[in-house]
């Protein structure tokens, strides 16, 4: 007798109540537990200031310096804005200099503050002092001079950027689809190294791009992944890679950000699906949708740190000569969309509206 027939058996003998109290005492249960998971998870990671690491130390430093590029991407930046924040990033910076040398993001910050100190001096707002310090931390280490890394600003024309950023878009929204049949030939790295360089160029908050990318490509641990998965049945074998989109929360820097990682990291992986369909992979996102205890061995398998949630599976291959996909129809734009919504609807949306 398998599990299923035993369970309805059992269950034929029980007054007809214990069923639903049982399932509404297992659904209480799960919820808080996953509810402390979380909040465990993030008490102990979030980018505490106290916290002496690489990866936070370089994420308030590009948080403090993309304050200073934005005021300086406005139409008519104020002059000598930002005198706060341009203290909190010499600090941040000298810290961050004498703890780990420099590197990519010191020069930027660098890059910045001069692009800083240009727009001061040209609005008349002597920046002798601020030089003199960059200059010290320049020398500090390994020098930052002739950095061609930028930092700032740039200038675009309206038709360059409509034209860069709308020649095929529309066409490749529509032909994106989750593929579940994949043809059996290994992926280049290559090409997987440059869609993750391409998804690069997705937005995050402040700029932290706290996101990060693991590919398994061995036959036995894919088969494992997907076990643990469990939502890639009948099609995941078929895949030649996985890819697990994971978040570092301790990027973040407080509990108003406790859903940033995985706002940044769902962006980051829907610029990733486009970057694979653009270079001709086809890809099936699955879902990370885990109780701790599926999570604590989808983490063992993968060895991504309890620090960085998991965003999402991505199943991807060659795409066959000839496949199906779901049609999976949308909701009409006048259900997804409310324009100018009137203060009296907004008002009622806290409470539960019963059907
Ligand atoms: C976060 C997320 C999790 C998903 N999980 C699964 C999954 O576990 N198994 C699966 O077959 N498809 C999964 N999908 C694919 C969806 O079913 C699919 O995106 C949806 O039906 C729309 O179809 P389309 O992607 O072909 O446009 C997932 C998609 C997303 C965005």
């Amino acid at each position: 007798m398998n599990a299923t027939s035993l369970k309805s058996r059992i269950q034929k003998h029980l007054p007809g109540w214990i069923t639903p109290l049982a399932k509404s005492v297992w659904s209480n249960v799960a919820t808080l537990s996953c509810f402390a998971s979380d909040y465990g998870s993030f008490r102990r990671f979030y980018g505490k200031p106290s916290r002496r690491d690489r990866d936070v130390d370089r994420a308030n430093l590009i948080k403090t310096y993309h304050v200073i590029e934005k005021g300086l991407s406005l139409q008519t930046p104020r002059p000598n804005f930002g005198r706060d924040v341009r203290e909190r990033l010499f600090v941040y910076l000298t810290t961050y200099i004498h703890r780990w040398g420099h590197d990519q993001t010191t020069r930027i910050a660098l890059n910045v503050l001069e692009s800083y100190c240009q727009f001061s001096e040209a609005c008349g707002f002597p920046m002798e002092v601020e030089r003199d310090r960059m200059e010290q931390l320049q020398m500090h280490g390994d020098a930052a001079h002739g950095c061609e890394i930028a930092g700032g600003t740039v200038d675009l024309t309206s038709e360059s950027a409509q034209r860069d950023g709308t020649t095929d878009f529309l066409r490749m929204a529509q032909a994106r689809h989750s593929l579940r049949n994949f043809q059996d030939k290994a992926i280049d790295p290559a090409l997987i190294r440059r869609a993750v360089e391409i998804a690069t160029h997705a937005p995050s908050a402040c700029n932290r791009q706290a996101w990060h990318v693991y590919a398994f490509s061995d036959p036995a641990k894919k088969q494992a992944i997907m076990q643990a998965q469990g939502g890639s049945r009948g099609f995941g074998e078929s895949a030649a890679t996985l890819l697990v989109v994971a978040s570092d929360l301790r990027c973040f820097s407080g509990p108003n950000e406790r859903h940033q990682a995985w706002v940044d990291g769902s962006l980051f992986s829907m610029s990733l699906l486009y970057a694979l369909q653009y270079l001709g992979l086809g890809t099936c996102p699955l879902n990370c949708a885990f109780y701790p205890w599926e999570e604590e061995k989808f983490r063992k398998l993968t060895g991504i740190p309890r620090y960085e949630p998991l965003i999402m599976v991505i199943a991807i291959g060659h795409m066959p000569r000839q496949f199906k996909v779901t049609v999976s129809t949308r909701r009409s734009v006048d259900e997804v969309l409310v324009l100018d919504t009137p203060i009296e609807t907004a008002q009622t949306f806290p409470s539960v509206r019963k059907t």
